[in-house]
């Protein structure tokens, strides 16, 4: 969007906050009394301990205790057969090392700091069994989770006689989340019943964890986690530093508070699993698309089996008659995988969209063409509709912005000074779900709202997103409305993750906020001179605080006076909503993008930069603008990291994650990042919810590094199938 346009949209109704340093983040509340807890973390990938020493970690000053699985209680959860699958990991509740850096014990201490010294001089014996932790060693034991999807035509055949054809491996390394803020937890126990501000972004699954964990009703346990310094899908589950914290307060009879240092990421919080794919592409001369064959296969852990199903792209993105997807997984000794921004789907585009490009240079055909040529305009899958699709628009106004049209095709054509300049682009998809979510509305007499729904904020925006929608229908000011989340008493929603939280708790603020205004003329209808009384609900108008009869002004009275001689102080109103899921079954609901970057190369030393990205957006209405081109601007900015630095590594003799921390993982600067210009088409959307909108956080990022890929190859000739695009992959 054009700064113009965007300086009249709303800000961040939070952003003060956060910049002053009055937003709350877990690290920081406290309890009085409060204990702190350090991890100790395994140094083997598999095997058991032996034993732990606590002695000397003990003795120290502020240490109060070490706890393991040795002196712990047992939870309530029953401990599956040792080769049971899946076998959810709860740390400090075995002797079992299911991966290196597991947190096998906890030092509890006055203060962190004698906590973290104190954890250095606990010593641990193992018995060590061999591990294996590298994708490539375990392939022959890859398998498929669940069903195998039934081949679309026949896809071998016709790639066999195919005139155009593409085969190629694509690769993707293990991937962290990095959030800004650690993964933390402060607990207390009091009285049977428990609090937890937890970093999490899904209040009613991590307070059921704690139910399940504990064996208590969730009625005696509260989950707050006000604000999340970004997650990515890090805190979509439950992890150590939560059951630990829970854990030793209820056995030390104190509040007690775990922050992970940087280096703690890699316990047993996810992570983006490594991935290997097959691509086989085809064509004819026409640059119709014959086949797509796509096998992929990442990895999992020992104990669980984490599949991203990163093929679905190939069976939905293009109009191809022949079609076979295999998603397999592999067992390594890791943690499990876990969800990471656009989980499987920016991996599968990654690989498909780099495969079309390839293929658009046999074919001599220009890339943006030959996606044209293969449009989807029903799901090629089952036929279904799309509910509403504007790709081909974001194509075209993405092309136009980009000056597409002055591309020179040949690879190494187009120059700046000693860089080569390469244009590359690469489509971007993402489904647009709802699921059942409620929010209160509450009607002050001062004539202010106030709207509460559990749900969590991990940094898209959805305090000002949820505020921006109560105000557009109760005709009130956004300053006079306060949109409170993050809070297991609040009325329950899902997590916030997969792009849905507009969709599904927007949904409920909107018919809350619409049954709220109900109620408030039930109110004002309550006395004999209303001049409501039986005048549809339709021909009410609400604005600026007030309501009146349409055409009628003379009617108008302010939520103020209507409530001043109400019984209640507040009108307040509790709203599930649920989608409808008969009219959704009919269609495909989706999202789509279109992605254009320029790289600049320096050859001689193998540098990239992305100087230039037109992202093209189709995802419905889009509610908040600014909170949505900074969204988008996200994604650039991650797939930037993913196209061209970020890499975990693995250690494989020892089974250890080497760079968990952000000297040795690399993510972009502000210096990496170039122009980004973001373009929302207009899409308009009656199936998706009754908002009309889709999600579009993930969207972003979808294409990105494809596009990136693409761009470098037309820049340098070079074609690099493995991310991320370091420099030694270029000289
Ligand atoms: Mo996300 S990976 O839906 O937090």
């Amino acid at each position: 969007m054009m700064q113009d346009d965007l300086r009249r949209q709303p800000s961040r109704v939070d952003g003060r906050a956060k910049v002053t340093g009055k937003a709350t983040y877990i690290a920081e509340f406290r309890f009085p009394n409060m204990a702190y807890g350090y991890l100790v973390q395994s140094t083997i990938a598999k095997g058991k301990i032996r034993d732990i020493e606590t002695a000397e970690a003990e003795k120290q000053p502020g240490v109060i205790k070490v706890l393991s699985h040795k002196n712990l209680p047992k939870l309530a959860v029953p401990t599956p057969a040792p080769d049971a699958i899946p076998r959810p990991f709860y740390a400090l509740t075995s002797d079992e090392i299911r991966f290196n850096a597991q947190p096998i014990a906890v030092v509890v201490a006055e203060t962190f700091e004698e906590a973290r010294y104190a954890a250095s001089l606990v010593k641990v014996t193992y018995d060590q069994a061999p591990h294996a932790t590298d994708l490539r060693s375990v392939l022959g034991s890859a398998f498929v989770p669940g069903r195998e999807q039934p081949d679309r035509g026949t896809p071998e055949n016709a790639f066999a006689a195919a005139e155009f054809k593409v085969e190629a491996e694509y690769y993707i390394p293990i991937e962290h989340h990095n959030a800004m803020e650690p993964h933390a937890t402060v607990a207390n126990w009091d009285d049977g019943k428990l609090t937890v501000y937890d970093k999490t972004q899904g209040i009613q699954g991590t307070t059921g964890y704690l139910a399940t964990a504990f064996g208590i009703d969730r009625a005696n346990i509260r989950v707050l986690s006000p604000f999340v310094g970004g997650a990515f899908g890090a805190a979509l589950r439950p992890g150590p530093n939560l059951i630990v914290a829970a854990m030793a307060s209820r056995e030390l009879k104190r509040p007690v508070k775990i922050v992970y240092s940087r280096r703690q990421l890699a316990t047993a919080h996810g992570y983006r699993p490594e991935s290997i794919q097959n691509i086989k592409v085809s064509a004819d001369k026409d640059g119709k698309l014959t086949s797509i064959i796509h096998q992929a296969v990442h990895n999992t852990s020992a104990y669980e089996n984490f599949s991203e199903g990163l093929v679905g792209v190939s069976r939905g993105l293009y109009a191809c008659p022949n079609v076979r997807t295999v998603a397999k997984i592999a067992r390594t000794d890791l943690q499990t995988p876990l969800w990471m921004r656009s989980p499987g789907v920016v991996s599968g585009i990654f690989a498909l969209e780099s495969a079309l490009d390839e293929l658009s240079y046999k074919l001599k055909l220009d890339p943006l063409e030959l996606r044209l040529r293969n449009y989807a305009d029903t799901d090629p899958e089952t036929g279904r509709p799309f509910s509403s699709k504007e790709l081909r628009e974001c194509y075209r106004q993405g092309a136009e912005r980009f000056g597409w049209s002055k591309r020179s095709p040949e690879p190494r054509s187009m120059r700046d000074g000693k860089y080569l300049v390469g244009w590359g682009l690469a489509t971007g998809t993402w489904p647009a779900s709802q699921a059942p979510a409620s929010a209160r509305v509450i009607l002050n007499a001062d004539g202010t709202a106030r709207v509460e729904s559990g749900t969590t904020d991990i940094g898209p925006g959805t305090y000002t997103t949820m505020t921006i929608i109560a105000s557009e229908v109760l005709g009130l000011p956004i300053e006079k409305i306060t949109f409170v989340l993050g809070d297991s008493d609040m009325p329950p929603t899902p997590g916030q993750g997969g792009s849905t939280t507009t969709s599904s708790v927007g949904t409920a603020v909107k018919e809350a906020s619409e049954l709220a205004l109900k109620a408030l003329i039930d109110a004002a209808n309550a006395k004999e001179d209303s001049p409501f009384r039986g005048v549809a609900f339709d021909q009410l108008v609400f604005e600026k605080g007030s309501v009146a009869v349409k055409g009628r002004p003379e009617t108008r009275r302010s939520f103020q006076d209507i409530l001043k001689g109400h019984s209640e102080s507040s009108v307040s109103v509790l709203h599930r909503s649920t989608p409808d899921a008969a009219e959704r079954g009919k269609y495909v609901i989706a999202s789509h993008g279109a992605q254009f970057v320029e790289v600049k190369v320096d050859e001689e030393i193998g540098q990239v930069r992305v100087t230039r990205v037109v992202q093209g957006t189709a995802a419905g209405r889009i509610i908040n603008p600014k909170g949505a081109h900074s969204q988008e601007m996200g994604g650039v900015v991650w797939g930037v990291g993913m196209g061209l630095m970020e890499h975990t590594e693995v250690d494989h003799k020892l089974g250890r994650i080497m760079n968990p921390n952000l000297a040795g993982y690399h993510v972009p600067v502000n210096a990496d990042i170039g122009v980004i210009e973001t373009i929302f088409v207009p899409e308009e959307d009656k199936i998706v919810n009754p908002l009309g909108a889709k999600g579009l956080g993930e969207l972003g990022l979808v294409g990105i590094p494809a596009a990136i890929a693409n761009a470098i190859y037309h820049a340098t000739g070079k074609r690099i199938r493995s991310l991320p695009i370091t420099p030694d992959k270029l000289v």
